[in-house]
C-alpha cells in the first residue's frame, strides 16, 4: 500500500505522538504527560505519514525568529518531533515528511528552518548544515572563583509564578546579542521551566537586578545534595541570559559562589563562553563535549543574504550557490561589506546548499568548507584569485560572539 503524506487532522495528534516517541526509543505519554503537551502539538505544523488507518511517521514545524548577524530576525521553521516507525525505515517516509515540510515553509515565505540532530548523518542531504557548536562543561566552583568584570546589583529568586513572564521579557532583550538565538514558542516555555513549577530538582530561576530594581539577567539551575559528605552538593546549569557581558558575569558570581555547590555541568554552553576569561583558574572551566548545536537550512537564498551584515574592507566576492530540491536559490550573489546582491558576474566561488546554510552565520569557516569540497572554485578561476576568495568570504562572514542557540526544541 502506498505511504500517505499529509497534514495531520484534527484529532490525529496523539496517534502522530505515540509513533514519534516509539522513533525516537521512548515510551508514548500517559493521559497526564499528553494533557501538557497536547497545546503544544496542536499548535505545530504537524505533518504525518499513513500507512492506511496506522500512523508510520511524523514531523512538525514550529514558527520561531531567528537572530542573524547583524541582529535582523528571520522567521524560521523550526523541525521537531521527527521519526519513522522502524517497521517503515528506509523506504523514503522520512525524506517525504522533509519534504513537505521545507514546502510548507516555503510557501509561508518563512527564509529559514532550523533543527536539532539526534544522527549526525541525516540532515546534510536535505540542504542542512551545521551551523553552530556548542559545549558540555564541568566547573569547580572553588577554583573558578573569583569571577572578574561582573556588574554590580543585586539577585532575586522569582517565584513560580513570576518566572513565565519575567523569564520572557528579560529574554527577549538578550536576543540581539548572539546570532542564532531564537525566539521561543509559548508551549516550549511551559515545558522548559516545569521543573520549577512542580518543584521537581530545587529547579529555581534567579535574576539580576539593574540599577532601578528591574531584572536584565536570569539564570535557570537545578541542584542537589549527594548521599555523601564529601562529594558536596552538584548542580545543572540550564539557562543564562543577560543583556550585557558584564551581567552575564554576575550572573556566573552567584552560581560560583553558592557554597554547597561544588561542581556545576552544563549540556549546552557557547563555545566561546564569556565566563573562560572571567574565572580566576581557567582550568576550573572545562569541556567535556563539543558537538553540533544548531542545523540550518536556508529556504531564501536571497532573502537570507540580503538580511545579514558582512564585515567591510577588503575585497567582496561572487558566489554561485547549486541547491538541487529549491530552484529560485541556484543563482550568483556578489557580496562585499555593503551587503548582498544578485548578479550576473563571473563566480569566484561555487557553494552546496548545505555549506552555505553552515557559513550563514558566521561560525564555520569557508576555506574548511572548500577543503571538503563542498565550496569549489568559480569557473575559469585560478587557484591564487580562488584562495584570495575564500579568504575574503571568511572575513565578510565572521562574527563575534560566534553563534549559539541555548534553546533546545
Ligand atoms: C531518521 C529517520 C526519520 C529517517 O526516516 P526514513 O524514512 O528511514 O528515511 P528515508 O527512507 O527517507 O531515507 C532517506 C535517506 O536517508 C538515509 N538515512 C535515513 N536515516 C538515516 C540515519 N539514521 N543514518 C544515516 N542515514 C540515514 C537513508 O539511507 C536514505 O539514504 P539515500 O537517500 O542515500 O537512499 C528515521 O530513521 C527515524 O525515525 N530514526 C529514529 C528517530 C530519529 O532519529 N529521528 C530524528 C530526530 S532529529
Amino acid at each position: 500500500m502506498e505511504i500517505e503524506i499529509r497534514l495531520t487532522r484534527t484529532g490525529e495528534h496523539r496517534t502522530a505522538c505515540d509513533t514519534m516517541c516509539r522513533a525516537l526509543l521512548t515510551s508514548p505519554p500517559d493521559d497526564d504527560r499528553w494533557a501538557k503537551s497536547r497545546t503544544a502539538w496542536e499548535s505545530s505544523i504537524s505533518y504525518s505519514a499513513w500507512d492506511g488507518d496506522d500512523c508510520v511517521g511524523h514531523a512538525a514545524n514550529l514558527h520561531v525568529e531567528t537572530t542573524v548577524p547583524g541582529g535582523a530576525a528571520l522567521a524560521t521553521g523550526a523541525v521537531t518531533w521527527v521519526g519513522v516507525l522502524t517497521t517503515h525505515a528506509r523506504r523514503g517516509v522520512g525524506t517525504g515528511l522533509m519534504r513537505a515540510l521545507i514546502d510548507d515553509a516555503t510557501e509561508r515565505q518563512w527564509p529559514l528552518m532550523s533543527l536539532r540532530a539526534s544522527e549526525a548523518t541525516i540532515y546534510r542531504r536535505y540542504g542542512f548544515g551545521v551551523a553552530g557548536d556548542f559545549a558540555a562543561v564541568e566547573i569547580e566552583s572553588r577554583r573558578a572563583r573569583p569571577v572578574r568584570g561582573a556588574a554590580a546589583g543585586a539577585m532575586r529568586l522569582l517565584s513560580v509564578d513570576e518566572v513565565p513572564a519575567v523569564v520572557d521579557e528579560v529574554y527577549r532583550r538578550c536576543l540581539g546579542r548572539r546570532p542564532g538565538l531564537i525566539t521561543r514558542p509559548d508551549p516550549w516555555v511551559e515545558r522548559h521551566f516545569r521543573a520549577v513549577g512542580e518543584s521537581k530538582d530545587n529547579a529555581l530561576v534567579a535574576v539580576h537586578l539593574d540599577g532601578g530594581g528591574e531584572p536584565d539577567g536570569y539564570v535557570y539551575y537545578t541542584t542537589s545534595w549527594s548521599e555523601t559528605l564529601e562529594q558536596g552538593g552538584k548542580g545543572v546549569i540550564h539557562d543564562v541570559f543577560a543583556v550585557s557581558d558584564e551581567v552575564e558575569l554576575a550572573l556566573w558570581r552567584y552560581l560560583l559562589t553558592i557554597d554547597l555547590v561544588e561542581t556545576w555541568k552544563s549540556l549546552g554552553r557557547p563555545i566561546d563562553d564569556l565566563v573562560i576569561e572571567a574565572v580566576a583558574d581557567r582550568r576550573a572551566y572545562r569541556i567535556t563535549s563539543v558537538m553540533d548545536e544548531q542545523w540550518l537550512r536556508l529556504l531564501d537564498v536571497g532573502v537570507s543574504l540580503r538580511a545579514r551584515t558582512y564585515s567591510s574592507g577588503g575585497d567582496g566576492m561572487v558566489v554561485a550557490v547549486t541547491d538541487p530540491l529549491i530552484d529560485r536559490n541556484n543563482g550568483r550573489w556578489h557580496i562585499d561589506g555593503s551587503g548582498a546582491r544578485r548578479t550576473d558576474e563571473p563566480a569566484h566561488l561555487v557553494a552546496d546548499i548545505d555549506a552555505l546554510s553552515a557559513l550563514y552565520l558566521g561560525g564555520m569557516s569557508w576555506r574548511t568548507e572548500a577543503a571538503v569540497g563542498r565550496v569549489r572554485p568559480g569557473p575559469a578561476v585560478d587557484n591564487d584569485r580562488y584562495r584570495m576568495a575564500l579568504a575574503a568570504a571568511d572575513r565578510l562572514f565572521a562574527v563575534k560572539p560566534l553563534p549559539f542557540c541555548g534553546t533546545f526544541f
